[in-house]
């Protein structure tokens, strides 16, 4: 089955510059997330030097353009730079010199999605301007950007990109590449800054959340490398260019990877508010006929494609469709494929994947996963009621959202496919149960949970 890949063939290009268009539904513009060279030359040839605005009048661009999160939660990024200017004026005059810290999160520990690795390998300027915005926006003197210490490939690119900058001697924060564990709860914010502080990769109780009390205690702004390449370009067009594409409640353009059972899988930018079937036209439409597709990525949930198609592609219409926007992750399921199935080992590399420090995690998870499998391969008549009971105890009670994800993607699966379950239950395993995994998961874990 075909999978997304970060793009890098020509072909690529093409779609990622067409999809600007298709998704505005009008207009010839070329995508802008994409545009130009990776190269700094070529990069300030396309979009011109950073403008040198000062700190306020980013901020004051940023937050009037709407911007929200790419990385999930799609929490507005304005609001969370006023927060760290704040937190940074509340604090004891010495610490206050030392200034605040941007955190760039480039981990992307979604297995289904690549558009961070594409967007850094592309347009890796982009990011470091949009690093370089941030920190005067909140007044940070210190900037990290956070990579899988196995993305070799990547990490090169943005070595190089640094290099360049460097001796042009372009930004007035000097940015550390950091290189963390390929882990999926790694790359959570207060795992991160845990990590940055010199410990594990592990998420950590909050409050203190990273805004108030960050790297070496002091505020810090995490944001996803993609949020961040939107603040590079908002700093240089403002606020009414940014709002140019996409809705009134959900502006801009988004990064999104489309996988699964689609003719031309990959990452593509769309117009936030383009609907479900315009989205499939994008990646070539269907390769066989679908009966799902999973939205927002493994903390997602399921929408059956007929409520996909008509759904908008934005963070609050996926929403009160019962479904996730997350990083922009789509993977259109086949119909025959078993989502039980498909669902189950998802839950399982979920369950692995946790830092294995709090209860949810250690006993919840495994046991959630244990029963949708099951589930799927037994159709044992006990899994639904046990999963059902066992839920409630396992979600938001974690230090970070890790087991509130994962169970809302098995509630997800248990109730949109209602009739799969009583299938299971009734006549045993489906076919689709045979059939070779559709949502990809890191080789090690999906070797071990074929
Ligand atoms: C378990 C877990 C894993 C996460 N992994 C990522 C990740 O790989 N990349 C990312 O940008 N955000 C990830 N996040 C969200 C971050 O904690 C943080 O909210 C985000 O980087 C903020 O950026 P944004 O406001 O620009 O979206 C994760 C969150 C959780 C709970
Ligand atoms: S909830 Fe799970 S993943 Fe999150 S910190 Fe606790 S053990 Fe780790």
């Amino acid at each position: 089955m075909n999978q997304p890949e970060a793009a890098g063939r020509e072909g690529d290009t093409a779609r990622l510059y067409a999809a600007q268009s298709a998704g505005s539904g009008q207009t010839a513009e070329s995508g802008r997330l994409f545009s130009g060279p990776a190269d700094l030359a070529g990069h300030v040839g396309a979009h011109g030097p950073l403008p040198g605005h000062d700190g306020p009048a980013i901020l004051d661009a940023v937050d009037r353009s709407g911007l929200t999160g790419r990385g999930g939660a799609a929490f507005p990024t304005g609001r969370k730079m006023r927060a760290v200017v704040d937190a940074t004026a509340r604090v004891r005059r010495s610490a206050r010199q030392q200034g605040a810290v941007v955190v760039a999160n480039g981990c992307e520990g979604e297995p289904a999605s690549a558009k961070d690795r594409t967007l850094l390998t592309r347009a890796p300027h982009l990011v470091l301007d949009g690093i370089a915005a941030a920190a005067r926006a909140i007044g940070a003197n210190r900037a990290h950007l956070c990579l899988h210490e196995d993305e070799h490939a990547l990490i090169q690119v943005v070595q190089l990109a640094l290099k360049e900058r460097r001796s042009a001697g372009i930004d007035a924060v000097d940015v550390q590449i950091a290189a963390l564990p390929h882990r999926y709860v790694a790359s959570e914010e207060t795992s991160l800054i845990q990590f940055l502080d010199g410990g594990p990769a592990m998420p950590r109780f909050t409050p203190p959340r990273p805004f108030e009390r960050g790297v070496a205690g002091r505020p810090t702004l995490v944001d996803n490398v993609e949020t961040l390449a939107h603040v590079g370009l908002i700093a240089r067009h403002g606020p009414a260019w940014f709002r140019a594409s996409g809705m009134a409640n959900a502006p801009g353009t988004a990064l999104v990877t489309v996988g699964g059972a689609v003719t031309h899988p990959g990452v593509y930018e769309i117009s936030l508010g383009i609907t479900g079937a315009e989205l499939l036209e994008l990646a070539g439409g269907a390769a066989e006929p679908l009966q799902a597709v999973l939205t927002g990525g493994y903390f997602g949930a399921w929408l059956p494609e007929s409520r996909f198609l008509a759904t908008r592609i934005a963070p609050k219409d996926l929403a009160a469709a019962g479904a996730a926007m997350g990083a922009g992750i789509f993977v259109a399921l086949p119909r025959t494929s078993c989502a039980l199935a498909e669902t189950a080992r998802v839950a399982r590399y979920m369950a692995e994947q946790s830092a294995g420090q709090c209860g949810p995690c250690i006993n919840g998870l495994p046991a959630l996963a244990g029963a949708l499998e099951a589930l799927a391969r037994r159709g044992d008549t006990r899994a639904p009621d046990y999963i059902n009971s066992l839920a409630p105890y396992v979600a938001g009670r974690g230090a970070c959202h890790h087991p509130d994800g994962t169970t809302r993607l098995i509630a997800s699966a248990l109730s949109v496919f209602a009739a799969d379950v009583r299938t299971h239950l009734g006549r045993g395993p489906c076919a689709g149960t045979r059939r070779p995994s559709i949502l990809p998961l890191p080789a090690l874990a999906a070797e071990a949970h074929r």
